[in-house]
């Protein structure tokens, strides 16, 4: 891939620690029944993965918000696009989604679940982006911390792109397109 910089996250590594990611929900959770939220488009590779690294019963459902154009910068406003099929009311909720930057996205979907009276309701990320942090956020499931670097793959996207690429890597900053 030309328009890699840097692969941050090979395939292997990846695959190794979202398998580790399965077993620790599957012993936390057994017997819960949880409910899966994945957040599109970004975490449906991820949670395609995980789900299948869960070896106990357990549903998934997907919201979908917006929070970057198609810029590398996050705007500040969470709109949620696509809702839930379901109601969570008394369900043991983990949220799933790639990346957790300025956590103004997650910070804003906690808020919106937690006034749907969810028997529990945790944080299951990917990747780490601390050092850009604005709003406090608990991870509870955490894959792995990066630097504040902008990624692509398994995934994630720039514009649209690069969402097939089985590692996580950075993007030639050439190529942003300020
Ligand atoms: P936040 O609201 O700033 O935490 O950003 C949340 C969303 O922005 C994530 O779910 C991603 O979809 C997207 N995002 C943040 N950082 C990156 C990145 O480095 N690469 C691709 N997408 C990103
Ligand atoms: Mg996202």
């Amino acid at each position: 891939m030309d328009d890699v910089e840097e692969v941050l996250i090979p395939e292997a590594v990846l695959q190794d620690r979202v398998r580790e990611l399965g077993r620790q929900i599957a012993q936390d959770y057994n017997g819960k029944d949880p409910l899966l939220v994945g957040i599109l488009t970004g975490a449906f590779v991820f949670l395609a993965d995980l789900l299948r690294a869960i070896s106990v019963p357990c549903q998934i459902d997907f919201m979908a918000t917006q929070s970057y154009g198609a810029g590398t910068e996050s705007s500040g406003i969470v709109r949620i696009l696509k809702d839930l099929d379901q109601s969570i009311e008394g369900r043991h909720v983990i949220v799933v989604d790639d990346i957790i930057d300025t956590g103004l996205t997650m910070d804003y979907l906690l808020e919106t679940l937690k006034a749907r009276y969810p028997a529990s309701l945790r944080v299951c990320a990917l990747l780490d982006k601390r050092p850009r942090r604005l709003r406090a956020v608990q991870i509870d499931f955490r894959g792995f911390e990066i630097p504040d670097k902008f990624v692509i793959g398994y995934g994630l996207d720039y514009a649209g792109r690069y969402r097939n690429l089985p590692y996580i890597a950075v993007l030639k900053p050439e190529l942003y397109g300020t």
